[in-house]
């Protein structure tokens, strides 16, 4: 893992959102797509915030990108305020050019039964397209990539999750009350995160700071499953100064 330690996330989103944007650049020069892999919550906003900046100011089209998300609650329906579908709209897709056929976001409306088969053709579609070039994470307190929880496998794959007592406080005042949020995700598996030519973690604030000196001094272990980050060559993580402070 190489670290970046930024002063503040607006510095740090900046170099992010930047390598997002040559890579996107590299690849459009090539005649090739683009493949994003992207996260929601408060970490990635301020990355969105500079693409759609590049993209307003002309410098950048989403024209040959296609992206896959890393999660999604379930249950939820797509025009819900808590879905990630209306997240990503809000964010970033309802402000670029990026074609709505090469989005691609878990299904949380889905008939439990189809659940499968959908996990599987995510897989399938990810491995058409290329692979991933860029996946992006935030990390949890509980030390989740995506919505993989601790006693998920390196080798996991796309697919329904429990989530973590945790996971669920953290989201508590969003939904406006624990009961309230969804017990499940689908998420990407860490094995289709490790699939990943890069990653990029991002992680504000001292809230982070334990988590993330697990995540990359500690032991690779099950139970914190960002730890099997270490494994990956290419993974930086983007921090600033208050998550980085645990670190040695
Ligand atoms: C979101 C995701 C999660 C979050 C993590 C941190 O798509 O996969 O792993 O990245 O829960 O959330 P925030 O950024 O809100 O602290």
């Amino acid at each position: 893992i190489n670290t970046h330690i930024y002063q503040d996330s607006e510095s740090a989103s900046w170099y992010v959102a930047n390598e997002i944007a040559s890579l996107i650049k590299q690849k459009e020069e090539k005649g090739e797509k683009a493949v994003l892999g992207l996260a929601t919550g408060s970490t990635p906003t301020k990355v969105y915030d500079y693409l759609v900046q590049f993209h307003k100011e002309g410098r950048l089209s989403f024209k040959n990108v296609v992206t896959f998300n890393l999660d999604e609650y379930f249950p939820m329906e797509p025009d819900s305020i808590h879905s990630y579908v209306r997240f990503m709209n809000e964010h970033l897709f309802d402000h670029i050019d990026i074609e709505p056929f090469n989005v691609h976001i878990p299904n949380g409306n889905l008939p439990k039964d189809d659940i499968k088969k959908f996990c599987a053709d995510y897989e399938e579609k990810i491995q058409n397209v290329g692979g991933i070039d860029i996946q992006i994470l935030g990390i949890g307190r509980t030390g989740h990539i995506g919505f993989n929880e601790p006693g998920s496998s390196l080798s996991s794959k796309t697919r329904l999750v429990r989530l973590d007592r945790v996971t669920r406080l953290d989201a508590a005042s969003d939904f406006f009350g624990e009961e309230n949020v969804p017990r499940r995700a689908i998420t990407m598996g860490v094995g289709t995160i490790m699939n990943a030519r890069r990653i990029i973690l991002m992680a504000w604030g001292e809230g982070k700071a334990p988590i993330i000196h697990q995540a990359v001094e500690g032991e690779i272990k099950e139970s914190v499953p960002a730890t099997f980050l270490q494994h990956h060559e290419n993974c930086d993580f983007v921090i600033d100064d208050a998550a980085s402070s645990f670190l040695t």
